[in-house]
C-alpha cells in the first residue's frame, strides 16, 4: 500500500473516499463541503437526526453519486477530550468503512491538534492496524483492499506530520510483524522459524542476531529451558539480538528485553484440556513482540543499546518429556522442582533471564520481559491491560506511562514476600507452580529469582496478546501487544 503525507486541501484532492475526524459538536455540514457539495445535505441530515454527533466510536459513511470527485465521505467521531486511543480507534474503524465501501484510494484529513506529529502518528497507526487481515491460508479472501492513502495536513504542519507519520509506520510495521508471527500456525511457526525470522529482521535493519542451539545451551547449563524442550522433536533455540546505537558519544545504557517464545503449549505431561488448546499457538507472542521491538528500535535509530532474548521451544508430551516431580537445574544454579509441566513459560524464561544477567557486557541496567505467562492474569485483568510486576518503582512508572501513551496499557500488580514463600519447594530451591492462589504473582516471584537483583519488569500479556473479537484496530487473532509499550519506554529512556 502506498502512503503519502501532503499539504493538499480536501477541496482539490482526488480520492474515492475521504475520512474526516470530527470532534464532538463540530459543524459537520461545513466540514464536508470541501469534499463536494453533494455531501452537505446528507451531513445536515445525520446531524439533525443525531445519528452522528462526533462522539468517540461513531462512524458514518455518506455517499455522493458514482463518478463524483470524492464518492464517499467517512465521518469518524473523536469526542472532545483529545484522547489518542479514541483517535486511533476512529482511524481504524473509518479506514475499514472506506475499504468496505470499495474505495481503493483514500484521503484522510489530519485532525486539528496542538501536536501534529503525535496526531499523525496516532492516525497512521490506527489506519494501518485497522486494515490488517491474516488470510494467506484462505481461498476466500477479503476482496476489497485500499491501495493508497494520502494524509492531508496543513502546510505549516507538514514537516511535523511527516515525521509523526513515519514513526507511526515504524510502530505499525513492527506490530503487524508480531501479528503475522502469532497468527502463523504452530506447525509453521516453530522455534526454528522464529529464529529464521529474527535473523531476516536483523539483516534487514542492522540488528546483530545470534542463535544458540541445544548444544550451546547445554554447555551453558540451561537445564530449565532444555527440560521443557525434551518432549518435542523441534529443536529449541535461544535467539539473541543486539542493537548497537550508531554514532552516539559517551556512555549509553543497555536494556535487555526478553520474551517467551513457546511456539505451542500443549501443557506437556500435565496436558491441557482440549477446549481452546489451539490458542496455545499464540504462546510465542511475547517472543515475537521482542523481535518487533528490536525492529522498531533499529528503525527509530534509538540511542541506547538494546539486547533482545527469545527462548523458543515447544511444550509437548513425549516419551522423553519432562515430568511432574522432576528436578531441573537452571543456568544460575537454582534447582527447580517441576510440579506442573504446564508452568513451562517461567522455565524457559529462567535461563534467558539468567543469561541476560551473566553473559551480557556491559551488564543491562534494566530487564523487561513479556510473556503469555498465566491464565490467572487473564482472570485478574481480562483483555483491558497487561499485568506489570516489577522490583523497581521507576522502571514500573516508566512502563505505566509508556503503556498509557502507546495504546498498550499495563497495570501494576504487587510482588510480596508471601508469593516468594509460596514457590518454595520441599525437594529443590523452588517449584514451578504454587497452585491457583495469586497465580500471576507467584509466576512473577519465580522469574525474579533469575534477574540477580537487576531492575526488572515483567509484562504478563496472556490476556492481551490475542483477541477473539474484532476490534477497531485489531482483527481476531494476535494483537501485537507489547511492541508499542516497550518501544515507547525505550524511546523515552534517556529523558530521565
Ligand atoms: N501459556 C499458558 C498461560 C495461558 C493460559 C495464557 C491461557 C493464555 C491463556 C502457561 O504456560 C500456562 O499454562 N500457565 C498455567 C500455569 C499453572 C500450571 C501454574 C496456567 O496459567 O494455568
Ligand atoms: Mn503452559
Ligand atoms: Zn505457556
Amino acid at each position: 500500500m502506498e502512503f503519502r503525507v501532503e499539504a493538499e486541501s480536501l477541496a482539490r484532492v482526488t480520492a474515492k473516499a475521504a475520512i474526516l475526524f470530527v470532534p464532538k459538536g463540530a459543524d459537520v455540514a461545513s466540514l464536508v463541503k470541501d469534499a463536494g457539495p453533494g455531501f452537505v445535505g446528507a451531513a445536515r441530515t445525520v446531524a439533525a437526526r443525531e445519528t452522528f454527533t462526533g462522539a468517540g466510536g461513531q462512524v458514518v459513511a455518506l455517499h455522493d453519486k458514482p463518478g463524483a470527485r470524492i464518492e464517499t465521505v467517512v465521518l469518524a467521531g473523536i469526542g472532545d477530550k483529545g484522547d489518542a486511543d479514541v483517535l486511533r480507534a476512529a482511524a481504524g474503524e473509518a479506514i475499514r468503512c472506506a475499504r468496505d465501501a470499495g474505495a481503493k484510494t483514500v484521503a484522510a484529513v489530519l485532525p486539528d491538534a496542538k501536536n501534529a506529529a503525535a496526531a499523525a502518528e496516532t492516525v497512521v497507526e490506527g489506519l494501518r492496524l485497522g486494515l490488517y487481515v491474516f488470510e494467506g491460508y484462505k481461498a476466500d479472501k477479503t476482496k476489497r483492499a485500499v491501495d493508497a492513502i494520502t494524509l492531508l495536513a496543513p502546510k505549516a504542519k507538514l514537516a511535523a506530520a511527516r515525521a509523526g507519520a513515519e514513526e507511526g509506520q515504524v510502530l505499525a510495521d513492527s506490530v503487524l510483524l508480531v501479528r503475522d508471527l502469532g497468527n502463523e500456525p504452530g506447525n509453521v511457526c516453530t522455534p526454528t522459524y522464529l529464529a529464521d525470522c529474527a535473523v531476516a529482521m536483523g539483516k534487514k535493519h542492522g540488528v546483530d542476531v545470534r542463535v544458540l542451539e541445544r548444544a550451546d545451551m547445554a554447555a551453558l547449563g540451561m537445564g530449565s529451558l532444555l527440560g521443557v524442550a525434551r518432549g518435542s522433536a523441534q529443536p529449541p533455540k535461544l535467539i539473541l539480538m543486539t542493537w548497537e546505537p550508531k554514532g552516539v558519544k559517551g556512555k549509553v545504557d543497555t536494556v535487555a528485553v526478553v520474551g517467551k517464545g513457546l511456539t505451542f503449549d500443549s501443557g506437556g505431561i500435565s496436558l491441557k484440556p482440549g477446549d481452546k488448546m489451539e490458542d496455545m499457538k499464540f504462546d510465542m507472542c511475547g517472543g515475537a513482540a521482542v523481535i518487533g521491538v528490536m525492529q522498531a528500535v533499529a528503525r527509530l535509530n534509538l540511542p541506547l543499546r538494546v539486547v533482545g532474548l527469545v527462548p523458543a521451544s515447544e511444550n509437548l508430551p513425549d516419551a522423553d518429556a519432562f515430568k511432574p516431580g522432576d528436578i531441573l537445574k537452571a543456568s544460575n544454579g537454582t534447582t527447580i522442582e517441576i510440579v506442573n509441566t504446564d508452568a513451562e513459560g517461567r522455565l524457559i524464561l529462567a535461563d534467558a533471564l539468567a543469561y541476560a544477567t551473566k553473559h551480557l557486557s556491559p551488564k543491562p541496567s534494566a530487564i523487561i520481559d513479556m510473556a503469555t505467562l498465566t491464565g490467572a492474569c487473564v482472570v485478574a485483568l481480562g483483555s483491558a491491560c497487561a499485568g506489570l510486576v516489577s522490583n523497581d518503582d521507576r522502571l514500573a512508572a516508566r512502563l505505566s506511562a509508556a503503556g498509557d501513551a502507546s495504546g498498550d496499557p499495563v497495570w501494576r500488580l504487587p510482588l510480596k514476600d508471601k508469593y516468594r514463600e509460596q514457590i518454595k519447594s520441599v525437594y529443590a530451591d523452588i517449584r514451578n507452580s504454587a497452585g491457583r492462589e495469586a497465580g500471576a504473582l507467584t509466576a512473577a516471584a519465580f522469574l525474579e529469582r533469575f534477574v540477580a537483583g537487576t531492575p526488572w519488569a515483567h509484562l504478563d500479556i496472556a490476556g492481551t496478546a490475542w483477541t477473539d473479537t474484532n476490534k477497531a484496530t485489531s482483527s481476531r487473532g494476535a494483537t501485537g501487544f507489547g511492541v508499542r509499550v516497550v518501544t515507547r519506554c525505550l524511546q523515552a529512556w534517556h529523558r530521565k
